[in-house]
């Protein structure tokens, strides 16, 4: 496959960033229905920006945006430091459904991976997968992800699924 130019940007907050950041959402509608059972919001951007696990501070909480071609077609949130001192986590990635299977994923996350190496005391990667967007379980074991055997009840609106919680180990 020809290499393509994926790149990571720190999001600031600015308002051209956060309507670009609004726009992914609206451009990714499945992923959205699968883990709500709705259509995405008109303030799903604001409210990823400003979510914050209980007892975390914003120093922890970085929100990338995934350029392609010199346009954000994706987004990352990943918490330092959570829920261990040795772990990162993934709270969301999301590439905009047009740019999906191109591999931009791969690349966002290989350059994510090489940030978050260099985190002290980080040992490994956490997410969960909700089980009704499943779809997602191949792409992060391609990437190294293993299940740990970990599920809870997740439930949004009319949405009663699991969590299964992945980890990818650094070193
Ligand atoms: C999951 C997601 C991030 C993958 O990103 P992507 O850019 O589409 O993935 P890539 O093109 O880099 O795929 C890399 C490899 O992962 C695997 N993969 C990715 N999506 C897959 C799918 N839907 N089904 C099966 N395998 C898949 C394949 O092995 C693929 O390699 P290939 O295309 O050469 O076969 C993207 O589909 C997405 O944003 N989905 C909606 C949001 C989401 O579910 N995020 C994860 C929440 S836990």
């Amino acid at each position: 496959m020809e290499a393509i130019e994926v790149r990571l940007h720190l999001l600031e907050g600015g308002q051209v960033e956060m309507d670009d950041l609004q726009r992914v959402f609206e451009e990714a509608p499945d992923f959205a229905r699968r883990v709500t059972g709705l259509l995405p919001g008109q303030s799903e951007a604001q409210s990823m920006y400003s979510m914050l696990p209980e007892g975390k501070l914003y120093d922890d909480k970085f929100v990338y945006g995934i350029y392609f071609d010199r346009k954000m077609v994706g987004c990352i949130d990943v918490i330092r430091d959570f829920p261990t001192k040795e772990t990162a986590w993934i709270g969301l990635f999301m590439i905009s459904e047009k740019y999906q299977r191109r591999g931009v994923g791969i690349a966002a996350f290989n350059i994510l991976r090489n940030y978050i190496e260099k985190w002290p005391n980080c040992e490994r990667v956490g997410l969960a997968v909700v089980s009704t967007n499943d779809v997602a379980l191949p792409f992060w074991r391609k990437v190294g992800f293993q299940e740990t055997g970990k599920r809870t009840p997740y439930k949004y609106d009319r949405i009663e699924a699991e969590s299964i919680f992945m980890e990818l180990e650094l070193y």
